[in-house]
């Protein structure tokens, strides 16, 4: 008999009459003559009741000490379920322990901490929450390929090992090679000149566009802030989408319909891990994915957004001025407390913002877009490129750019230039606004932030 998966069987109207699985006994409750053992196996949040009589062949040496966290595999019938909660259930003709967990199994009990369960970060995908968050996360990865793919953008792989800075703002790790314990530097650099983790694939991602016209990357950056918030992760994914021939407009539209589609995929494929995570993580959950799916975005330009922000009568940590960059609380204020719904803000001043952002008319603001979603703030970053060769140079001197590292940059703008935009959406984040789950550090497998980097 092959082996079927427990989602298969519990989801079925009608399964079939036998079957083997595979998988890990969260619980077991004992009686005289009967052991049930409740198996997950991560396909599905539900676990499958299995009912073992005392008078199985092999019960004492398989049943008995198959206690929480051993791995099992049964053979049985599937039932019916008298009980509550489940439809079906297996009544074993065969158990056998594959591996099995003593008493200081960590999991034990529920109801751990999250902090507790980072520390096990190797055995929380067993619990609850991390099957559902990381059976999310695998989903929205796949739609976020089905999003593109099925508007005819072609998938660019870019370089995670790199040269360039592309947001200007130094928070790069550096790679090196080792003599030993020394570093090899100068002369001795592998590449023959400084590297580092990407920060980003846009530049590399731009020179695609301008070829095969819409393009998207979905990969890993790296960022050397030393940020210690919910939001921010050394190591984090983004999804960075370009499209030739594109303004602003059409760039902010792209976001906010790939953050609905998102949202309606969640809504409609993770549903019972959605119903999961409303339960025990945010019980407006709902409620408020129904909403982002549905109603229509605000937009305000960032001038806008500051008259707002001077106007609401609040108290801010950080005052608001014209000039500076919105911190998170004034990010909040716009989508929790005056919109009530997520946010596309636009029109940056250029001083705050990377030099490959295009000049606006007004020689003051530059065509960027963030899109802030209410209880994270930001969730996507973009802009219009600079598509005019010497402003392009005209920025990179003002930022303190050599124009020499960006020779090729430049070249896009020499060969055929075209109007061309994009954005980043940072993974995590988006997994943030679908779970509910508060900290960036619970929807990555193995979180990398300032002084964390174990597993
Ligand atoms: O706004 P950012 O810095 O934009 C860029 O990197 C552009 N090159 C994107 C582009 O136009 N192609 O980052 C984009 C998004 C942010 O909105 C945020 O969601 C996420 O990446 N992000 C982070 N996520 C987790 N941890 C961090 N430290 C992050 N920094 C940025
Ligand atoms: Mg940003």
């Amino acid at each position: 008999m092959s082996p079927i998966r427990v989602a298969e069987i519990l989801r079925s109207d009608s399964p079939p009459e036998t079957a083997l699985v595979r998988g890990w006994v969260r619980t077991k409750r004992e009686s005289k003559a009967f052991s049930f053992l409740e198996l997950n196996d991560g396909s599905c949040l539900a676990n499958l009741q299995i009912v073992a009589d005392a008078s199985l062949p092999g019960y004492g040496e398989n049943v008995v000490p198959a206690r929480t966290g051993a791995s099992v595999e049964v053979e049985g019938r599937v039932v019916a379920s008298q009980g509550k909660g489940q439809r079906w259930e297996l009544q074993a003709t065969r158990v056998a322990l594959v591996g099995a967990a003593p008493d200081d199994y960590p999991l034990q009990k529920k109801g751990h901490s999250l902090e507790f369960l980072r520390s096990i970060a190797h055995l929380r995908p067993r619990t609850n929450l991390f099957g559902a968050v990381f059976r999310i996360r695998s989903r929205m990865a796949y739609a976020i390929h089905r999003f593109f793919q099925e508007r005819g953008f072609v998938y660019v792989h870019t370089p995670i090992l790199t040269a360039s800075d592309c947001e200007g703002a130094g928070e790069m790790f550096r790679v090196v090679t080792m003599d030993g314990e020394r570093v090899r530097g100068g002369e001795e650099e592998f590449f023959g000149k400084p590297t580092y983790l990407t920060v980003s694939g846009q530049l590399e991602g731009e020179t695609f566009a301008c070829a095969l016209t819409n393009i998207y990357t979905f990969g890993p950056t790296f960022r050397a802030e030393n940020s210690h918030t919910s939001r921010h992760a050394a190591e984090f994914w983004m999804i960075e989408p370009e499209m030739a021939f594109c303004d602003l407009g059409g760039d902010m539209d792209l976001a906010e319909e790939m953050v609905k589609f998102l949202v309606a995929d969640a809504l409609e494929h993770c549903s019972e891990d959605l119903a999961f995570c409303q339960r025990f993580v945010d019980k407006g959950l709902l409620e408020r994915l129904e909403f982002v799916r549905d109603r229509p975005f605000a937009r305000v330009s960032y001038d806008e957004a500051v008259e707002i922000l001077l106007a609401s009568g609040e108290t801010f940590e950080y005052p608001v001025e014209h000039g500076h960059n919105l911190q998170s609380e004034h990010e909040r204020h716009l989508t929790e407390a005056h919109f009530r719904c997520p946010v596309t803000v636009h029109d940056y001043p250029k001083g705050i913002k990377p030099f490959y952002m295009r000049r606006n008319d007004d020689g003051r603001t530059v065509a960027a877009m963030d899109l802030l979603v209410p209880g994270i703030g930001e969730i996507v970053g973009g802009s219009q490129r600079e598509e005019r060769p010497e402003v392009l140079a005209a920025n990179l001197r003002e930022q303190g750019l050599d124009e020499d590292d960006y020779s090729w940059y430049l070249d896009l703008r020499r060969y055929g230039s075209v109007p061309h935009a994009g954005f980043g959406l940072g993974f995590e984040r988006l997994l943030m606004l679908v779970t509910g789950v508060g900290n960036i550090r619970d929807v990555v497998p193995f979180p990398r932030v300032p002084g964390w980097a174990e597993f």
